[in-house]
């Protein structure tokens, strides 16, 4: 299950590299998310839950819930689902619900990461895919890619570099979930069986 706001890439991105998973629907909260049709067009169930047509955040949850569990998904994945979720729809899915985030968290939690990383000056920026907790952008980290902060890089240079990344991270993290891989112990995950590094670094 692949809950979406937008564009979609990241969702693209799994459905292109987890078969043979099943990709049991996609959710976008907003009718016109460009990913919806993308889903379509593949065949894979999509529909809408528009947060705008709840009084409140806990209805919208609770519409999200059920249409989720309508699907009965082994994982729910928020891929550009830029909508917070509350305590008790994280708590529901705990442990099954993974986030990518556009930065090397714990660093530029929220929005805007690639213009305040670039304020910030800082070298090594990158990408996170991460269990999801109440605590917005935190959360056990799966995996993480770094990309080389260049000079004259500009937000959409960046956001490209590191957006290149998220595609290639989210797939492997969904593959071990899925393939019973990820074992969270205090808050660090580990990926069991043969030793695969948990970051990537892209190069210059
Ligand atoms: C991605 O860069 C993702 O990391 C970010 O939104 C973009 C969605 O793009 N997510 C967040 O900022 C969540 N805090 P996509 O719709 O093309 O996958």
């Amino acid at each position: 299950m692949i809950l979406i706001s937008g564009r979609g890439s990241n969702m693209q991105a799994i459905v292109e590299r987890c078969a043979p998973a099943r990709i049991a629907a996609v959710i976008g909260n907003r009718a016109e998310a460009a990913g919806l049709r993308f889903a379509r067009e593949r065949g894979i169930p999509a529909e809408v839950v528009e947060h705008r047509d709840f009084p409140s955040r806990a209805t919208f949850e609770q519409a999200l819930s059920a249409a989720i569990e309508r699907k009965r998904p082994d994982l729910v994945v928020l891929a550009g689902f830029m909508r917070v979720l509350g305590e008790a729809f994280v708590q529901r899915y705990e442990g099954r619900l993974l986030n990518i985030h556009p930065s090397l968290l714990p660093a530029f939690p929220g929005l805007n990461t690639h213009r305040r990383a670039l304020e910030a000056g800082v070298k090594v920026h990158g990408c996170t895919v991460h269990f999801v907790t109440a605590a917005v952008d935190h959360g056990p980290i799966v995996i993480q890619a770094a990309v080389p902060v260049l000079a004259g890089d500009t937000e959409e240079s960046l956001g490209a570099r590191v957006l290149a990344q998220e595609h290639r991270i989210y797939p492997l993290a969904v593959r071990w979930f899925l393939d019973g891989r990820l074992a969270v112990d205090r808050g660090i995950v580990r990926v069991r069986g043969e030793c695969e590094p948990q970051f990537l670094l892209a190069p210059p």
